[in-house]
């Protein structure tokens, strides 16, 4: 891929997603934004209840609007968690409102375990009606462990941007 103007977007309850969206665009020195949910699911019981509900269910629920003009970039890279085997319910939103605008996708996810990811990146490209450039999902425990990073490094690999944009040493064997 050439040079190209990329935005990562993600929703994150508990911090892990944020940690791989912003250590991406970090790499990548592309832009930025967070969905913000406006019906809250806090970090309590009652909070990961209607999570899982929504999920389960399919709800869209009500998110605020995108501050980044999303058709003015080849490529965004959405990331979300996995909730209850399913698609986070504010990423389910931001892909049926948005998907007109998305040109070029790329998905990540973050999950406790590993089981789900690939009906989960189903979902994701039936939501928008495009095939990701490519997919990348990491545990919780890589997360915390810092293992991610070279799981990104090996996801910006796959996407084929040029070398000069991105700081994350990439394998060799890949042709830039
Ligand atoms: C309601 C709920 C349901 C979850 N269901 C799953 C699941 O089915 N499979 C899984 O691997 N992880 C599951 N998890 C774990 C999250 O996917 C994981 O903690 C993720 O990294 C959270 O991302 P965040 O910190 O960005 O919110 C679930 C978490 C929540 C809150």
């Amino acid at each position: 891929m050439a040079r190209k103007n990329i935005l990562v977007i993600y929703y994150s309850r508990s911090g892990n997603t944020r940690k791989v969206a912003e250590e991406i665009a970090q790499s990548l020195h592309c832009d930025i934004e967070e969905i913000r949910s406006r019906v809250s699911y806090p970090q309590n019981f009652w909070g990961y209840q209607r999570a899982l509900l929504h999920a389960s269910f399919k709800k869209k629920p009500e998110i605020q609007m995108v501050q980044s003009l999303l058709e003015d970039y080849d490529l965004v890279i959405i990331g979300s968690p996995v909730w209850g085997g399913a698609l986070s319910a504010p990423i389910r939103s931001f892909l049926d409102r948005n998907k007109d605008e998305l040109r070029n996708v790329a998905f990540f996810l973050t999950q406790g375990g590993e089981f789900g990811r690939k009906k989960v990146f189903t979902q994701m490209k039936e939501l928008c009606l495009k095939t990701p450039l490519t997919t990348f999902a990491v545990t919780e425990r890589d997360v915390r462990s810092g293992k991610f990073k070279k799981q990104i490094a090996e996801f910006i690999a796959s996407l084929n941007i040029e070398r000069s944009e991105a700081t994350t040493e990439v394998p060799r064997s890949i042709e830039l």
